[in-house]
């Protein structure tokens, strides 16, 4: 069982926490007699099955996940039948243990929240209708998450942070900035006109093998790209930051992929390596990537906190910008990130790596924050489906690129 701490007991009663925390010490669970909320949270969106049991206060009472990146490693990326398979191996198993850890009786639930949107199509398939059959045995209110506001809103379970906030949301799947007004009210600023950051790293980690490398063999992409990088020279080639000349806030990693992959080309035919072996000079190609991307982020996220500052949606000072999402664990890019913060006094806040990546804790407490609102509770669940594609929020990010916002040039020493 794990509790996480919380700066702050902002959604709380001191007194009752004390005696909780007094009735836990004799492994007794109060349930739903101190506790009027609790909810089990189920994520499968893409290729991880995840649940855990929160509670009210943000208390993970159990948590369990299964991870495929290492079967999808050895295949070269994600193949939906075989990620569905692993999630129908898996799911019973998982909230089983997620369930057992938080030792509390299912009739306690308040609810049940899973992923429904936006993800892989058999991989959301397999969370829902094992979800629909649970909430018919348990006859418990159903929550339906959408994935990305669950990355938004993780940081309210670790941090106190009230609306409203500026959220950079960058994992494997998606790219996007969103001013968060509440719970469900979110204003869209710009996304990724191609692919995520995070399926750009995977990608160049596989066009560099990264698999055969011995320090990097399990590791996801991004992470691989990460450790590599700590080693290498971030200025061994240059690469234009994409989308230089517009000023909004939209996003492009596709360029810089391709432009890694000639390089890449180019480095082998020098050092007479067939692909499918580890260049010498990976380490310094992992460094560059990494700093442009990290760059492009800033830039982009710079704009964004000089809009909405410009249209007051953002206070002058102290305003919090988060990160989350998979990309968001990388200590360089949070790094970079800092600098903006501290040149535009703002707060840079990002959840724990663990809680960036997809996890069911951030379902859990989605479904706690919706609760908690009265946002989207259903008690019938007659044709509830899954949305393999679904945006974040009203859409402004025409207006932000007609503002054309200049933003000045920051000193990146990271
Ligand atoms: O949020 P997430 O677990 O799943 C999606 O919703 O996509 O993000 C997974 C992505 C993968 O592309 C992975 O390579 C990347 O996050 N990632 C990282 C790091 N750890 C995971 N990227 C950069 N640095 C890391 N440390
Ligand atoms: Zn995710």
């Amino acid at each position: 069982m794990l509790i996480l701490n919380k700066t702050a007991g902002v959604f709380f009663k001191p007194s009752k926490r004390k005696v909780y925390e007094f009735l836990r010490s004799f492994n007794f669970h109060p349930g739903t007699l101190f506790l009027h909320k609790i909810v089990l949270g189920i994520e499968t969106s893409c290729d991880d099955t995840a649940a855990a049991v929160v509670d009210e206060t943000g208390n993970v009472l159990g948590e369990a996940i299964h991870s495929q990146t290492e079967v999808h490693l050895k295949t070269g990326g994600i193949v939906p039948a075989v990620a569905q398979q692993l999630h129908r191996d898996n799911i019973q198993r998982i909230v089983q243990e997620a369930l057992s850890a938080s030792r509390i009786s299912p009739s306690d639930l308040s609810a049940i929240a899973t992923t429904i949107k936006p993800g892989l199509a058999l991989s959301l398939g397999v969370g829902l209708s094992f979800s629909l059959q649970l909430v018919g045995q348990l006859k418990k209110p159903f929550i339906p998450i959408h994935h990305m506001e669950a990355h938004a809103l993780t940081i309210r379970l670790t941090n106190k942070v009230e609306f409203p906030f500026l959220v950079l949301l960058i994992s494997g799947g998606h790219c996007l900035l969103a001013l968060v007004q509440g719970v469900s009210d979110f204003l869209l600023l710009g996304k990724s006109l191609d692919i995520a950051p995070g399926d750009m790293l995977d990608k160049v980690a596989r066009r560099l093998s990264l698999i055969k490398h011995p320090e990097c063999s399990t590791m996801s992409g991004g992470k691989a790209i990460e450790h590599l990088a700590k080693q290498g020279n971030r200025f061994y080639f240059d690469i234009k930051p994409p989308l230089h000349r517009a000023k909004n806030c939209d996003f492009s990693f596709t360029g810089l992929q391709q432009v890694t992959n000639k390089r890449i080309m180019k480095k082998e035919k020098e050092e007479g390596i067939e692909e499918g072996q580890v260049l010498s000079s990976a380490a310094d190609i992992a460094a560059t990537v990494q700093h442009t991307m990290a760059c492009h982020i800033v830039k982009r996220t710079h704009r964004a906190i000089l809009f909405c500052k410009q249209r007051d949606l953002l206070p002058q000072n102290n305003a919090v910008l988060v990160a989350s999402g998979g990309v968001a664990s990388n200590f360089y890019v949070r790094r970079a990130l800092e600098i903006l913060t501290n040149a535009t006094q703002c707060t840079l806040l990002c959840p724990p790596p663990r809680l960036c990546t997809d996890n069911g804790i951030m379902i859990a407490w989605n479904g706690i924050e919706r609760l908690r609102a009265g946002l989207g509770i259903l008690h019938d669940i007659e044709g509830i489906r899954y949305e393999p594609k679904c945006p974040l929020g009203v859409d402004i990010s025409k207006e932000v690129g007609e503002a054309a916002i200049e933003v000045p040039q920051l000193k990146m020493e990271i």
